[in-house]
């Protein structure tokens, strides 16, 4: 297929942005819980006009700390999934095994960091919040698909980090600047996972035939299945975290209206966002013209 990206090129930027944990939270550096932490175009809560304004930053604070964990749940399976394509490189070119091994370590930050932020939410919030999980069996079903399937995957949600920190710049500037950092550095380490994982699934595919692949496109749509329940499920936590935070009960047309926003909401932050890239779509093209027209045609559900 032929992306130019290099490996040395890439180990040198990620050396070059390399932060540390205790740069972004600790400290004096913590959450402002009079701010909002995430962009309006993900956490949509402006379109429930039945809530108050402060109801709606209650709300867009759950859908971050949602956020958090969420990000911890998936890059439980991009860990182990890297580190075994590191190994199968091994022998091979100095580059590329430094490049994946720093992409893995940088993963691994990436969950510790989650993992603090959530804990600070936890702190500084007061109300308990539940996520799907566990994050062990959510990453061994994933993990249980075709290793290109799981390629997309990784790739897909790589662009979306990319498109939501993006967001965050274009948001009104009333952002946690705390969250909002986290949104940046992710985004900084991201884009150098994105290229990896591009050549990745290039060089997974690059062993296989057009059916086999055009199977794994189909694995890639059954994982996006998965976390699309998921996502169902997650709204209804969020909607009792909110009414417990909130100190009142919504009536049965509010709930209605908050749980059709709020699943699309989701089903854009964690699917349409990604798969609407047009670098990921652009891949789904080099793999497969008609997957590439499917895709294109599923987009709007997510959006
Ligand atoms: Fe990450
Ligand atoms: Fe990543």
């Amino acid at each position: 297929m032929g992306y130019n990206y290099s490996f040395k090129d890439n180990l040198e930027r990620a050396e070059r942005v390399a932060w540390r944990i205790e740069d972004l939270i600790g400290g004096d550096k913590t959450l402002d819980f009079d701010r909002p932490f995430m962009p309006e175009s993900l956490a949509r809560v402006r379109a429930l006009d039945f809530l108050s304004e402060h109801e709606k930053m209650l709300l867009n604070q759950i859908r971050g700390h949602t956020y958090l964990r969420i990000f911890g749940l998936v890059e439980e399976f991009i860990l182990p999934f890297v580190l075994d394509h590191a190994r199968s490189l091994l022998g091979g070119d100095d580059y590329s095994i430094r490049a994946y091994l720093e992409f893995a370590g940088e993963e691994a930050k990436h969950i510790h960091l989650f993992h603090r932020f959530a804990e600070a939410f936890r702190q500084g919030f007061g109300t308990a919040c539940d996520v799907i999980g566990p994050g062990e069996a959510v990453a061994k079903h994933i993990l249980s698909h075709h290793p290109l399937s799981v390629a997309l995957v990784i790739l897909h949600i790589e662009w979306m980090t990319q498109r939501h920190f993006v967001d965050s710049v274009h948001d009104d500037g009333k952002l946690d600047p705390c969250f909002k950092s986290m949104l940046k550095h992710h985004w900084m380490e991201e884009m150098q996972h994105a290229q990896l994982d591009t050549l990745m699934v290039e060089a997974i595919a690059a062993r296989m035939s057009s059916a086999e692949i055009e199977s794994a496109i189909d694995g890639y749509w059954a994982i996006g299945a998965f976390l699309d329940e998921g996502l169902k499920q997650q709204t209804q936590f969020d909607l009792t975290a909110f009414e417990s935070a909130a100190r009142r009960s919504l009536n049965p047309e509010e709930r209605d209206q908050f749980m059709k926003v709020q699943h699309q909401a989701n089903r854009w932050t964690y699917l349409g966002s990604g798969m609407s890239h047009p670098k990921f779509v652009e891949m789904m093209g080099l793999l497969n013209k008609d997957k590439q027209s499917g895709l294109l045609d599923a987009i709007p559900m997510f959006s």
